[in-house]
């Protein structure tokens, strides 16, 4: 997400980015960098199912999924994708990130 972050720059400033996980994967030096690119970051230390029965105004304008939703199958998944829809206008997935993966979608592409 650093990486999008600094891609992003200098159009994107000022935004205010929130990363969820049930554990908390936020370095002290990858926050500063947020920081250093005008980003305000925090960390939701949380289940994402918890998540999911907070509030169901929409807070977010974008959600991006990064090597997280292999986590889920079946009417599980489906929860979770309705609940992400209904909270933010856009949702990206990460495509998965090894080699083979890269390799089979360009030859399937
Ligand atoms: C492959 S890691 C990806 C971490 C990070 N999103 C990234 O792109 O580097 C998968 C993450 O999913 C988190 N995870 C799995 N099930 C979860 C759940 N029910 N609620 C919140 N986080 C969960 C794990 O803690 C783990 O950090």
């Amino acid at each position: 997400m650093l990486a999008v972050a600094r891609s992003l720059r200098p159009r994107w400033s000022g935004v205010e980015l929130t990363l969820l996980d049930r554990v908390d994967l936020l370095a002290d030096d990858t926050r500063e960098a947020y920081r250093r690119l005008g980003w305000d970051v925090r960390s939701q230390c949380m289940d994402v199912m918890n998540w999911l029965r907070m509030d169901a105004e929409a807070p977010y304008d974008l959600a991006i999924a990064s090597l997280f939703l292999h986590h889920f199958e079946g009417p599980t998944l489906e929860s979770l994708l309705r609940g992400i829809a209904s909270r933010q206008r856009l949702h990206c997935q990460r495509p998965r990130r090894d080699r083979s993966a890269a390799s089979q979608r360009s030859a399937s592409d």
